[in-house]
């Protein structure tokens, strides 16, 4: 495995955070009762809806931070290997490794950031990004608008944040899964990215 392996700090310390607060967030997503519903809900789902606002901002401003990361030059995250179909030759090298995984039945060498690996991580920064937005967007909505959550926008948003919060809970699941793939075939990926 070559030194292109070795995350940064700085990404490093990002991954961890973005991962450990998203995961903290899906769990409370399970238990929270939406504030439109707090007249017949329990203490623990009126205290999981108040973490899930404080946790979510946290969140949504480490995802900026991201984003800014991934904008600065010589980052060892990429735009290019996000989104591998902004570079010359990027669908070529997926569609090859798609072709590798179905006949061998291997993930490709996690030695590259890019590829389809960099691919579905490119999936899994715009399904945060967008549970985030849409997370915020509510808390603007319920702080600051005339008729808080009665305000027919709410429930708008509402749906949007679900449906990425469930897309989110499907990367979550199958990303974790594959880095324990790779870690079982001596890859030692998780290690290497939760490295402190
Ligand atoms: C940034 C990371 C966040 C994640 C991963 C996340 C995830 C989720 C998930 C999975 C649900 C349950 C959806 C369902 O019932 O299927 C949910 C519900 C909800 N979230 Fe978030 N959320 C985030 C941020 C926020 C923020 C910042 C707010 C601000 C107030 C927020 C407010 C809500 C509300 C009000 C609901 C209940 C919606 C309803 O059922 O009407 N979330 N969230
Ligand atoms: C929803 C939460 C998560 C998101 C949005 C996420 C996203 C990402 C992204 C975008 C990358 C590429 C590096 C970067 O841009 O930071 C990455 C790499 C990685 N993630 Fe996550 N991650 C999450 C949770 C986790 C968890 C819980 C684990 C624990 C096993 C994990 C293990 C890894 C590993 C091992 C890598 C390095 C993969 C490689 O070397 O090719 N992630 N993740």
């Amino acid at each position: 495995m070559n030194n292109l392996n070795q995350w940064s700090k700085i990404t490093r310390w990002l991954h961890a955070s973005i991962a450990l607060s998203l995961t903290i967030q899906l769990v409370l997503s399970l238990v929270l009762v939406p504030p439109d519903e707090f007249d017949e809900a329990g203490s623990l789902g009126i205290w999981a809806m108040e973490g899930h606002e404080i946790i979510g901002l946290v969140a949504a401003g480490l995802l900026f931070l991201h984003w800014l990361w991934m904008f600065l030059p010589n980052n060892d995250v990429k735009l290019t290997n996000l989104f591998p179909f902004l570079k010359a030759g990027g669908v070529q090298q997926i569609k090859s490794q798609i072709q590798y995984v179905m006949k061998e039945q291997k993930l490709p060498d996690a030695s590259e950031h890019g590829g389809l690996a960099g691919l579905i991580h490119g999936f899994g920064i715009l399904i945060a990004t967008a549970v985030a937005a849409s997370g915020v967007g509510l808390y603007v909505v319920m702080e600051y608008s005339s008729k808080g959550f009665e305000n027919p926008l709410f429930e708008n948003i509402a749906e949007v944040h679900e449906l990425f919060g469930n897309l989110m809970w499907f990367y979550l699941i199958a990303h974790v899964l594959a880095a324990g793939w790779h870690e079982y075939a001596g890859e030692r990926i998780i290690s290497r990215m939760f490295r402190v």
